[in-house]
């Protein structure tokens, strides 16, 4: 075989690869580019941005995108003790795309997450938030740590009612 066939063969080789990885779509964005579209519009629209980005709700939403997602240093605090939403930017680069979907659709986390808003997502939409978040990249600090009932916290925090007694 020639050289000239040889490259030509190869080139045709890589070709094909590239387009089954990708799989372009008819509007030209592969997969993974449409995950991280759709994962950009369910965390504006499933409210993970309210409570997980620092002054979402003040700001109207007006936050910019890099700053999405870094955790809250605002408690929560009620009979459950006192919660802070994570950093989902440093949390979803400690797990597996696979971990996730398994721990979104099993935990239950303390107040006010909406764990059960997690685990009656399907598979593509938690996906999508886990494509997204990781593509916009690790960002911010820790969330402050939880806090017992019975201690008090040092930072803001909203006060629910506490039960009668
Ligand atoms: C009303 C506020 C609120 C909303 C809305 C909210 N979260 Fe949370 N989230 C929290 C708080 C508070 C915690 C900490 C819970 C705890 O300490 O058990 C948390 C914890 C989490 C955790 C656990 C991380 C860890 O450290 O193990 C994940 C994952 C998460 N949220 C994802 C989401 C996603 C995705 C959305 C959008 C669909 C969302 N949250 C919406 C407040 C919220």
């Amino acid at each position: 075989m020639s050289l000239c066939v040889k490259l030509l063969n190869a080139s045709v080789l890589m070709a094909t690869a590239a387009a089954t990885q990708y799989s372009l779509a008819a509007d030209g964005n592969t997969p993974h580019e449409k995950a991280i579209e759709r994962g950009r519009y369910l965390v504006k629209i499933a409210g993970c941005n309210d409570c997980h980005t620092p002054g979402y709700p003040d700001a109207g939403g007006n936050i910019p995108e890099k700053q999405w997602l870094t955790g809250s240093p605002l408690g929560w605090r009620g009979p459950w003790g006192t919660t802070y939403a994570t950093n989902l930017r440093l949390y979803m680069q400690g797990v597996s795309e696979k971990q996730w979907l398994k721990t979104a659709h099993t935990t239950q986390y303390r107040p006010p997450m909406p764990w059960f808003a997690l685990r009656d997502m399907s598979t593509q939409d938690l996906q999508a938030i886990y494509r997204f978040t990781r593509h916009l990249g690790p960002a911010g600090a820790l969330a402050p740590a939880y806090v017992p009932p019975n201690q008090t916290p040092n930072g803001p925090f909203v006060a629910f009612p506490q039960p009668q007694k």
